[in-house]
């Protein structure tokens, strides 16, 4: 049993502790999929206020459902199609204040009123997937999520 019970006083803290966590959780695993369900999984499990924390798989590009915690989602996303899609053409960050302000957001679960999505890239400069956090609450995300979230993605990029 993994029995992670992470209650920072302070998002740097919160976020440092997630990091040694998912570290810790997918720390000699190679199977792409255990880890990114496990980093969902613990994601959701420690961020407060999220309605969905999953990913989005680079597939052949195009953007496919992967592991993630939340109602059922969207299967695919093109490129460029609504914030996931838009963090894949990029490979920029997209954190989201009002999701109904963005053009061509994809409403997969009416509750999303903000969302940060973070590019996942591999060692060869590949796009491999994206962790896509959505909230019910506006503006939920700010440069400390962003720059955690980042962290934890650098450290996924070599594990799934
Ligand atoms: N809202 C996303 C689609 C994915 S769901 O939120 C799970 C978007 O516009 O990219």
């Amino acid at each position: 049993m993994y029995d992670f019970k992470i209650a920072a006083a302070d998002k740097a803290t919160l976020y440092a502790d997630l990091l040694a966590a998912l570290d810790g959780l997918t720390s000699g695993e190679t199977d792409p999929i255990a880890n990114m369900a496990n980093a969902a999984a613990l994601i959701w499990e420690t961020l407060p206020d999220l309605n969905w924390a999953g990913f989005y798989r680079n597939v052949g590009g195009e953007l496919v459902l992967g592991p993630f915690q939340g109602r059922a989602a969207c299967i695919r996303i093109p490129f460029g199609k609504g914030v996931c899609g838009a963090a894949a053409e990029t490979r920029q960050v997209q954190r989201v204040e009002d999701v109904h302000a963005f053009p061509g957001h994809i409403a997969c679960d009416a509750a999303s009123q903000s969302e940060l999505v973070v590019p996942i890239i591999g060692a060869n400069g590949e796009l491999i997937a994206v962790l896509d956090l959505d909230s019910p609450q506006k503006a939920r995300f700010d440069a400390e999520d962003e720059a955690g979230c980042v962290k934890l993605c650098e450290l996924l990029a070599n594990r799934i």
